[in-house]
């Protein structure tokens, strides 16, 4: 079974690019509010003085602007929350389509703001879509983990990142003056979430359900099989169906895990620990100073064409995603999200040192953009695309949606916060800022050193096993090399 293990069908193919059609949806829409800032902070200038006949104060101005931004991370708090109460209720497909009501809902709301002199409906809709995005950071990840081979589990999972990237692109080059970032055309640019959604509706009835969900959640083994089949492209899907099924026998014990038992559970408590911390090391990184508030950033650095370096982050970002995509099964989970912690925080001193000495050296300006494409580049190298995936392949399918919906709500929490605060923060620290951004990475190396296993190459079934060990020695502790030589053996 060796061929089919690796090989890349079209039901395979049509079933994960119709789910990262919702990866890109959240992408779009956490670029495209970058560009366009002072186009629509003109639109809300504006309507508050018809409406009220007062010019609006600067601090009004910057409120409004910050919750327009932030609120969007405030709708994905709550939607990857909520992401357990459809998954096993209406399967991971139909949650999947049903969420799209939230995208068109948004489109609408975003799209007609201008037409009604509404910044509300501007402010509502960033809220809905962000509700949506939510959602879909965590089906997305674990439908995708859950119809993939194990060998290509990573690689497979690194297309919801570089889904996102290619959204964030996408919003960034039509964000452009020229092209939908005009005063007339803004709203069209926000409207735009609507195409997205129908695609996605539009693929979705011809996707199958989740192999794992049909056997495990609903015991129909025969559709479960037949499934698998188109999936794989074999015939014989004996040994997959033999793993599923010793994860079922698994879950008969465990039955549904809700998210307080995820805590209070020696078995779970190890990789849950392990999903927040690699959630917060993503966000907490710093990468969306970068993606929300890049153009000021390059303007501060004294750049000449800050929105063509912005959409110059967008390329590096999608490149390097596209090189984690061809080494995550080669390297490991491990030891590129490690290398891209440390690049990252090396990157974030670059970027100190060249906005410190940016009154003496003007050359300075250029050091910060090599600097914010390395930062972006090794972030794009593991910490982007593995915090997403590894959740699916650290849980087995009974603590698995729990584990979504936690892990979802740490990546979003933190999200929020670097999105509020980073303005703020900035001006307080100057050109320090980035200093913040060194030390919180390289904890989070140190924590990824000595805690995170490595999971390439192994089944569900055996990573959860391994934690189970090591919960029932007590949670003594495993050296990294010991945790790696255990992925080592389960292969041979
Ligand atoms: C990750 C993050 C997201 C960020 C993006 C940048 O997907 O979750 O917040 O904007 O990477 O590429």
């Amino acid at each position: 079974d060796d061929k089919g293990d690796k090989q890349m069908t079209f039901q395979l193919m049509l079933a994960v690019g119709t789910a990262v059609i919702g990866s890109l949806q959240f992408g779009y829409n956490t670029g495209v509010i970058n560009a366009p800032q002072k186009i629509i902070e003109t639109f809300i200038n504006e309507t508050w003085f018809e409406r009220y006949n007062d010019p609006i104060t600067e601090t009004t101005l910057t409120s409004l602007w910050s919750i327009s931004v932030a609120i969007f991370s405030v709708g994905g708090i709550f939607g990857s929350f909520s992401v357990g109460l459809f998954v096993n209720r209406f399967g991971r497909k139909n949650s999947m389509l049903m969420a799209n009501v939230l995208a068109f809902a948004a489109a609408a709301l975003m799209g007609f703001s201008k037409m009604s002199s509404s910044w509300e409906m501007l402010i509502i809709g960033r809220f809905v879509v962000g509700l949506y995005s939510g959602l879909s950071t965590g089906f997305v990840p674990m439908y995708v983990g859950e119809v993939a081979p194990t060998a290509l589990r990573g690689a497979l999972g690194t297309l919801h990142q570089l889904g996102i990237v290619v959204g964030i692109l996408m919003a960034q080059v039509f964000g452009l003056k020229s092209i939908m970032g005009s005063a007339t055309l803004w709203p069209l640019l926000l409207g735009f979430t609507v195409i997205p959604a129908v695609l996605q509706c539009a693929l979705l009835p011809f996707c199958p359900e989740s192999p794992r969900f049909l056997l495990i959640n609903k015991n129909e083994e025969n559709k479960a099989k037949a499934v698998l089949k188109k999936l794989r492209g074999t015939t014989d899907v004996s040994a997959d169906m033999q793993e599923m099924k010793e994860e079922s026998r698994q879950m008969m014990r465990e039955k549904k895990v809700t998210i307080p038992e995820l805590f209070r559970s020696p078995l779970y408590r190890q990789p849950i620990i392990i999903a927040i911390v690699l959630q917060l090391s993503q966000q907490l990184s710093g990468i969306n100073a970068v993606f929300y508030y890049s153009t000021s950033i390059f303007e501060k650095a004294e750049v000449p064409q800050p929105v063509y370096a912005t959409i110059g982050a967008g390329v590096v970002n999608t490149a390097f995603t596209v090189v984690s995509l061809f080494v995550v099964e080669r390297a490991g989970r491990r030891s590129l999200h490690l290398i891209g912690l440390l690049g990252m925080a090396g990157s974030a001193v670059l970027m100190t040192i060249a906005l410190a000495l940016l009154d003496k050296h003007k050359s300075m300006s250029y050091v910060s953009i090599v600097a914010i494409f390395a930062f972006v580049a090794f972030f794009e190298i593991g910490p982007g695309p593995i915090p997403w995936f590894i959740v699916a392949e650290l849980f087995s399918q009974g603590p698995r949606p729990s584990a979504f919906a936690v892990a979802g709500f740490s990546n979003w929490t933190a999200n929020f916060i670097v999105g509020m605060c980073f303005q703020y923060v900035a001006s307080l620290c100057g050109p320090y800022v980035f200093i913040i951004f060194t030390v919180l990475l390289l904890l989070f190396f140190v924590f990824t050193y000595f805690k995170v296993p490595e999971t390439k190459g192994r089944t569900f079934d055996d990573i959860s096993a391994g934690f189970r060990q090591s919960s029932a020695t007590g949670g003594e502790k495993h050296s990294p090399e010991e945790l790696n030589s255990l992925g080592a053996d389960s292969q041979l």
